[in-house]
This record gives structure tokens, C-alpha cells and sequence, in this order.
């Protein structure tokens, strides 16, 4: 039998976007970037003993064979990362996975972004660029140095506009005000993208519901091997079940149980806490 060896996932960059919290790390990862497209993601592990943690792949470059991740140190596994450097290995990186986003010519398209969910976001927002569609991106952070992407983000779209909750940064207050905004004043748009935290994505469907547009999620669920067979991630969308990682992570957000998946997600943070704490204990944290 043939083995054909994956070559090791060596991280070519990495820079601190916000320092101590998130980062961006460029890895050279060519079989991936070569498939990879907007809204797919990838599961790493970076220790032998270690867990296996999704993130969404933020962009690629085919001809330099990289793909690029932005992530937010939560815990145990994304602190790891975070000590890891221009050079390092991954030890395993897999992917692409799940559904990419399914983009089609449709006129005007509102891409909103929270927090970490913005770097997601701007992979899709590209997509529907590229594919002709006009991108109205909308994206939301605490304060003005908590935003991603706002360059890149506005190097293709025609507008962009910023929300902070303290007022740092464009529009004082959150992303779904700008959205009913934009819902009320253009009969003309044809679909809402929203990644970020959950109860951002559950508003801006509240919010979307009344005008009857097409509206996109993409769920963070809890996931393990990203292939549909430990059902983890899975979600109640519609009165079905669905698993995020082969179904989705997409999916028509005005079908979603959001409040089931805020339970789930909530399920192992006792543990996740005394994971982190053990973790920093034992790097002298
Ligand atoms: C499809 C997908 C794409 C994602 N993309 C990104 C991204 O681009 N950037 C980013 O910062 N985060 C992303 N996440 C979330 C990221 O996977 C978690 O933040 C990470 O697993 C946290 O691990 P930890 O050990 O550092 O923290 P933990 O202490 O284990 O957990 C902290 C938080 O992360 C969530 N979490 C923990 N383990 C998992 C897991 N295996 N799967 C999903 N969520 C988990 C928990 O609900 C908890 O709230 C994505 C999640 C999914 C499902
Ligand atoms: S992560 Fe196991 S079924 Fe989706």
C-alpha cells in the first residue's frame, strides 16, 4: 500500500494581532490550501497527548502553498499554540473540512463579524467578492483594538462599517444596529453572513427574521474528530439534527436552536477551567 506523507505544517509567520490574546499564524500547509475554500476549517493538535481543536481557515495563497488561521487564546490548547513560533511544527493539522460556503451571484450580500469571528468572516466576505457579489461587511469588537481585518476587509468592500461597545471606534453599540439599519433602508440585499460569538450570531438572526432574507451562521460547536461519527458538534437546526462539522458549519441561521447550542458549549467549563489553570500552574503561569 502507498503511503503518501503529508509534509509537515510549519508555521512561516506569526503575528500578534492583539497581543496576548489573538494571533495569526501563516503554516505552510500546501495539499490543504490547494482545496481549501471559504468557509472550511481546519483540526489541529500541537502535543502527542493533546486535544484536537478546530479553526477556521482565514485565508490561503495557493502559489505559496499557506493557509492562515487567527485564533484567541481561550485555554489550555490555544495557549499552547500561542507558544509557538515563526519555525515550529504542527504536529497534525487536518483539513479542509466541512461544507464550504455555498456563494452564488446574489446581488448584495451584508457580511457581520464579531470578535475572532471577523478573520472567518473575511474569507467569506472574499468569496462573495470574488464571485461578483457586492459586500457590505459590518463588524463589531469591545473596544478599537480588539478589531481584525479592517484593511483587508475594506481593500475589496465598498463599505465597511465598525461598531464598538464602548464607542473607541465608529458606530457606539453593536453590529445589530447597524444591520436593522441597513435591513430598513435596502430592499436589495440578498443574503446575511454572521460569524462570531453565539449570542451575536442568535441576534443578528432576531434582527433578520422580520425582513425575510437568507441568513448564514457559522457554529462554533464543540468539536472532536470532525468527521460526523462522534456527533459532538451536534446541532438542532430546523427540528433536525445536524452535525456542524460535516453538515455545516454553516447553516440557515434562522433555523438554529441557539439556546441548545449555548448549553452545549457551556457543558465542559468546569473541566476547560481546571484544564487551563493546571496547564499554567505547570508552565509557571
Ligand atoms: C468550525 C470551528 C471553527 C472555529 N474557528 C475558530 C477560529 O478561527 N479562531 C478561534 O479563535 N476559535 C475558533 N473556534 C473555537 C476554537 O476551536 C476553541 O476556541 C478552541 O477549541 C479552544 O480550545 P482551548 O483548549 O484553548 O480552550 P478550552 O478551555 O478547551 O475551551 C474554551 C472555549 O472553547 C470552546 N471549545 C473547547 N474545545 C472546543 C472544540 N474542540 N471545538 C470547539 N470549541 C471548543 C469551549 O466551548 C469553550 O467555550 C472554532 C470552532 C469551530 C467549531
Ligand atoms: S465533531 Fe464529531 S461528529 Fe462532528
Amino acid at each position: 500500500m502507498i503511503e503518501i506523507a503529508a509534509p509537515p505544517a510549519r508555521i512561516l509567520s506569526k503575528e500578534r494581532l492583539i497581543p496576548g490574546q489573538t494571533s495569526k499564524l501563516v503554516i505552510h500547509a500546501p495539499h490543504i490550501a490547494r482545496k481549501a475554500l471559504p468557509g472550511n476549517f481546519v483540526i489541529l493538535r500541537i502535543a502527542p497527548e493533546g486535544e484536537r481543536i478546530p479553526l477556521t481557515i482565514a485565508d490561503t495563497d495557493t502559489e505559496a502553498g499557506t493557509i492562515t488561521i487567527v485564533y484567541l487564546v481561550m485555554g489550555k490548547t490555544t495557549a499552547a499554540l500561542e507558544q509557538l513560533g515563526e519555525g515550529d511544527v504542527i504536529l497534525d493539522l487536518c483539513g479542509p473540512l466541512g461544507k464550504a460556503t455555498h456563494i452564488e451571484p446574489i446581488g448584495t450580500v451584508i457580511c457581520v463579524g464579531g470578535g475572532t469571528g471577523i478573520a472567518a468572516m473575511h474569507h467569506i466576505a472574499k468569496g462573495h467578492h470574488m464571485a461578483g457579489n457586492r459586500v457590505v461587511a459590518i463588524v463589531g469588537a469591545r473596544s478599537e483594538n480588539l478589531l481584525l481585518f479592517c484593511d483587508e476587509l475594506e481593500s475589496f468592500c465598498p463599505e465597511l462599517e465598525v461598531c464598538t461597545d464602548d464607542g473607541s471606534c465608529g458606530h457606539k453599540g453593536f453590529v445589530t444596529d447597524i444591520l436593522q439599519q441597513r435591513l430598513e433602508s435596502d430592499a436589495d440585499i440578498g443574503e446575511v453572513v454572521a460569524v462570531g460569538p453565539v449570542p451575536m450570531m442568535a441576534a443578528v438572526a432576531r434582527v433578520a427574521r422580520p425582513f425575510n432574507v437568507k441568513t448564514t451562521v457559522s457554529l462554533n460547536s464543540i468539536m472532536v474528530d470532525g468527521m460526523g461519527m462522534c456527533g459532538a458538534c451536534r446541532v438542532t437546526v430546523g427540528g433536525e439534527t445536524k452535525f456542524a462539522c460535516v453538515d455545516g458549519p454553516e447553516f440557515d441561521g434562522l433555523q438554529v436552536d441557539f439556546d441548545e447550542l449555548r448549553k452545549r458549549l457551556n457543558a465542559f467549563k468546569p473541566q476547560e477551567a481546571i484544564s487551563y489553570q493546571e496547564w499554567k500552574k505547570s508552565h509557571g503561569q
